[in-house]
């Protein structure tokens, strides 16, 4: 009986193969005829010869009928719009992901679909509401493609979906409400579209959700404190939205979370400190908000916890002070509990406002991989704090203060890629055992009090190193030439002495090398002529001489402030021929008598002279007196004037500050326009009387210090005097005015081609790198702006109230109470109250830009800050459109420009480039077309 049943059954199959499904089998094969690409080969099989059901590539029938059609990632160029969706009616699972289809579909008639999986695709337009027909689907993948519009509020209609998967699109409009009705649903994955609004409340209702992706949208409003109810997510990621508003504490409810991510949001308030119940939580991102508030102790808790990023929040109070106390009272201590189960890896509580020495419990964490303190105010002893861990690749403590001396123990972290420790207190010497570290491609320890010798073990290194601004001594060990993946070498602004060990000619990826502000001397040697990778070479500010090695990095390197460099190259002294040589040596006999017993004693000079340089080296106002005496101008200076004398001059001449003499109004008070038979033209900026001088003794010297300063791209600043009833500041008279109202007027602004715009820039830039860099204390300038740059007759740039804003706020190292101009002050300065150099690099930027535009760019300047690319399409957003188009070359020189200022804008201070840097890159820029510049072909026509 039982064989006679079996063959039944096979012929009923073969009859329907055979009749059946030759309607649905001739509609698939007319969609595969439009496809683009006949000769497909994996659908090579759809043929009517043979059997749609057994012998077709991705097709299974079931009672005769297609049942389950999967073509994924079977090379289909085609459109879905042709697909016989209608002729297909028995069809449950469908899969075409992973092919190149375009076009959509009203796909409502396939009543039995479970499965409906048209990922990865180039499907485009909007999703058909009739989706929301499909009530049996149960996953529904229409993720990676190029769908926009809303979501249909029909989807809340499919009762049974378990897996709704719309995300990388580009959705638009809010997240149906409907949506919450889908109780079924396990996996919600909308993130990567540009969905907007509120996340809704209704979404609290999946109660068997595990996974809700929802980031990179742009989404708004608070996290809906529905979402507690969600006990079995385990995945949330909300991140990269505008959700603002406190974190609920109800998230402590999600018992099952294993991932919470909800960086890059605008969050405010503290870190609730249920999050400490979510005892499954492996990875907790909470970066770049605005939290406030300590680091809650009951984090403790976490025992799953391997990803804690709490970086670039304000959040503050003192990790140990906190945890430490905890301790005492026998309560969970973050630190014990998540070391010493040994998960905790990433620990990132980077650029917050951390107060206090680290933990000594740290010291236990061995399961350490990423780690990053940096940029907060860290105190303590490095020694003490950490401990040897063998799992770590990066540590970051830089920007702390912490102090005392580097830890030989760091030589004992094995795996240690990248240890920077830069712009701390820290002092000793380098421990030689770092040099054991085989792997590390990184270590800044820049801006430290490290003394001593650069370890020879240095030389097992592999990469980059950054020692600079430290008061390393003795000479550059010539090991250093062993560390041959090198690409960046920079040991400025130390103590170091001796020659440039030809060894360094072995650093043949070297890209930057930089051994400014030392006090290195003899020649450069010429061997490093064969380092044809360098890009960037700065060896400004040391004791070199002899000519420069035969190389372009070399012929375009900073070397000013160097004893006797030659070489043809502008602004050195062209190398002497041998047979100047030759005459040096066949002097007469008593000359050589002479030289014979003088020269020991000058060589000893030499070495003083030297060892003075060294320990005077930043002293580098020194050279630049040096400089100007050379100028020679014979500028007045406080100590010149008879201050009475001048101040009656000054009553005289303005008519006791008649308003017809005022050519300009600022912040601190009126500048006046005086001519005096004695002076010519100068401006007198006359204070305002609510000024009071209450530090009369400081007040003068900030000034003397001022009146000291001459750059042809400062407006000079002769004098000060004061009487009862009037404080003046006495300057140069700049011919042109401001560049604000240059740049406002219609004919002024189009004499300022781009050439004069560029060199308008540049000139700002010089005198910023040169009021940071080479004063000492720098100068930082607090207000640059429009108003506060002045044209000279050649339009070249004068900047004005230099200094300043600090010496009539003698108190006020903050901003909030420094009259910034609006619309140039770093945004740090609405948080911090630090003033530094980065202040006005920021105001360059913005600066900048307004001259490249001809006006400034408003709230513009925020999104730009943010911008890497600048497209021609954008770029003529950014010109001055009273100006023709520039020419291509000039073109490349203002886009070098917007990107550079951009980069001035960078929310971050240190993210910026500094003054030097800028004047540095735009120096080596030459707006001027080439003299002679000649077509050859046109040569030849002639
Ligand atoms: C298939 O045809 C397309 C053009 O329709 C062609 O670009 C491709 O190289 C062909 N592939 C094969 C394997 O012949
Ligand atoms: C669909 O086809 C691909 C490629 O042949 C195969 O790897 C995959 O397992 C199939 N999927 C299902 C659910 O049968
Ligand atoms: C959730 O899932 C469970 C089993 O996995 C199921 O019994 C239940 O019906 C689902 N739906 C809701 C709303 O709980
Ligand atoms: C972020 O939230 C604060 C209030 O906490 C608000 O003042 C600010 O405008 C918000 N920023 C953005 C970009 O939404
Ligand atoms: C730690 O951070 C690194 C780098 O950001 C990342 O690659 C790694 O996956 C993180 N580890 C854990 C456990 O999340």
């Amino acid at each position: 009986m039982v064989p006679k049943i079996f063959c039944f059954l096979q012929f009923f199959t073969l009859f329907t193969v055979t009749f059946a499904s030759t309607e649905e089998a001739t509609a698939l094969l007319k969609w595969k005829a439009t496809f683009q690409n006949q000769n497909n080969s994996l659908l090579a099989s759809w043929r009517l010869s043979v059997g749609a059901c057994t012998d077709w590539y991705g097709v299974i029938c079931f009672n005769g009928q297609i049942n389950r059609l999967n073509i994924t990632n079977a090379g289909v160029i085609g459109t879905l719009h042709d697909f016989p969706f209608s002729s297909l009616p028995f069809l449950e699972y469908v899969d075409l992901s992973m092919n190149q289809l375009s076009g959509i579909n009203e796909l409502g008639s396939l009543k039995n679909l479970n499965d409906l999986k048209l990922s990865s695709n180039q499907i485009s337009g909007s999703i058909p509401m009739t989706l929301g027909d499909l009530t049996e689907l149960k996953f529904l993948y229409l993720h990676s493609n190029q769908l926009s519009g809303p979501i249909p509020s029909e989807l809340g209609n499919l009762k049974n979906l378990n897996d709704l998967e719309l995300c990388d699109n580009q959705l638009t409009g809010s997240i149906p409400i409907t949506l919450g009705d889908l109780t079924e649903l396990k996996i919600l994955w909308l993130y990567s579209n540009q969905l907007s609004g509120l996340i809704p409340r209704e979404l609290g209702n999946l109660k068997n959700l595990t996974d809700m992706e929802l980031f990179q949208n742009k989404l708004s409003g608070s996290i809906p404190i529905s979402l507690g109810d969600l006990t079995e997510l385990k995945i949330l990621y909300l991140h990269s939205n505008q959700l603002s508003s406190l974190i609920p504490v109800e998230i402590g409810k999600m018992k099952s979370l294993e991932v919470l991510a909800l960086q890059s949001n605008n969050l405010s308030g503290p870190i609730p400190i249920t999050l400490g119940d979510l005892t499954e939580l492996e990875s907790l991102h909470l970066y770049s908000n605005q939290l406030s508030g300590p680091i809650p102790r009951e984090l403790g808790n976490l025992k799953n916890l391997s990803d804690l990023e709490l970086q670039e929040n304000q959040l503050t109070g003192p990790i140990p002070a906190s945890f430490g106390n905890l301790r005492k009272l026998q309560f969970c201590h973050l630190p014990d509990h998540l070391c010493q189960d040994g998960k905790l890896e990433n620990f990132t509580v980077a650029s917050n406002k951390l107060t206090g020495p680290i933990p000594r419990s740290l010291s236990k964490c061995s399961s350490f991989k990423w780690v990053r303190f940096n940029n907060n105010s860290f105190t303590g002893n490095l020694s003490e704090a950490f401990g040897i861990y063998p799992e770590l690749l990066f540590i970051d403590l830089s920007d702390n203060d912490f102090h005392g001396e580097l830890s030989s123990n760091w030589g004992k972290c094995k795996k240690l890629i990248d240890l920077r420790v830069a712009r701390n207190n820290i002092s000793g010497s380098i421990p030689l055992e770092i040099g054991n570290v085989k792997g590390l491609l990184g270590l800044d320890l820049s801006l430290n009090h490290l003394i001593g010798q650069i370890p020879k073990e240095f030389g097992k290194l592999t990469s980059l190193l950054n020692l600079s601004n430290n008061k390393f001594g003795q000479k550059i060990p010539k090991e250093i030439g062993r560390i041959t993946q090198l690409n960046v070498l920079d040991l400025s602004y130390n103590l170091l002495v001796g020659d440039i060990p030809p060894q360094l000619a072995n650093l043949k990826v070297l890209v930057n090398l930089n051994l400014s502000h030392n006090g290195l001397f003899g020649r450069i040697p010429q061997e490093l002529e064969s380092l044809t990778g360098l890009q960037d070479v700065t060896l400004s500010y040391n004791e070199l001489e002899g000519p420069i090695p035969n190389n372009m990095a070399f012929i375009n390197a900073s070397l000013e402030g160097n004893k006797g460099l030659c070489g043809n190259v502008a602004g050195l002294q062209p190398c002497e021929r041998p047979s100047s040589m030759v005459k040096k040596h066949s002097m007469t006999k008593g000359c050589k008598l002479t030289l014979i017993t003088i020269l020991p004693a000058m060589g000893a000079l030499v070495l003083l002279c030297v060892f003075i340089g060294v320990l005077f080296m930043c002293n580098k106002r020194r050279r630049v007196r040096e400089v100007e005496r050379r100028d020679g101008d014979g500028w007045l200076s406080i100590s010149m004037l008879d201050g009475k004398e001048l101040y009656r001059d000054i009553l005289n001449a303005t008519e006791e500050f008649d308003a017809k003499f005022c050519i300009g109004r600022g912040g601190h008070g009126s500048v006046y326009k005086v001519n005096l038979p004695s002076l010519g033209n100068i401006a007198v900026k006359r204070l305002h009387s609510s000024f009071q001088n209450t530090h009369p003794k400081s007040f003068i010297n900030e000034v003397r210090a001022l009146t000291g300063i001459k750059h042809r791209n400062i407006v000079n600043l002769y004098g000060y005097c004061s009487k009862a009833q009037h404080s003046l500041l006495v300057y140069e008279y700049v011919e042109r005015g401001s560049l604000a109202s240059i740049l406002s007027n219609e004919v002024e602004s189009k004499i300022l081609d781009w050439l004069k715009r560029v060199n308008i820039i540049k000139g700002v830039a010089y005198a910023l790198s040169y009021m940071h860099q080479d004063c000492s204390p720098p100068i930082v300038h607090r207000d640059i702006s429009s108003s506060n740059v002045l044209l000279g007759s050649e339009y070249e740039a004068r900047v004005a109230d230099f200094g300043l804003a600090k010496i009539l706020n003698p108190d006020s190292s903050n901003c909030t109470t420094l009259a910034g101009t609006y619309g140039y002050v770093a945004p740090e300065l609405a948080y911090t109250m630090k003033v530094t150099q980065m202040c006005d690099v920021y105001s360059f930027g913005v600066l900048s830009l307004e001259i490249v535009k001809g006006k400034h760019l408003g709230e513009y300047i925020t999104v730009l800050a943010n911008s890497l690319t600048i497209d021609s399409e954008h770029l003529s957003d950014l010109l001055d459109e009273r100006l023709p188009y520039p020419e291509d070359r000039v073109k490349d020189i203002l886009v070098f420009i917007i990107k550079l200022a951009c980069s001035c804008l960078l929310e971050t201070p240190k993210s910026r480039p500094t003054m030097h840097f800028i004047s540095h890159k735009l120096s080596s820029m030459d707006a001027r077309p080439p003299i002679h510049q000649r077509n050859p072909y046109v040569m030849r026509a002639i």
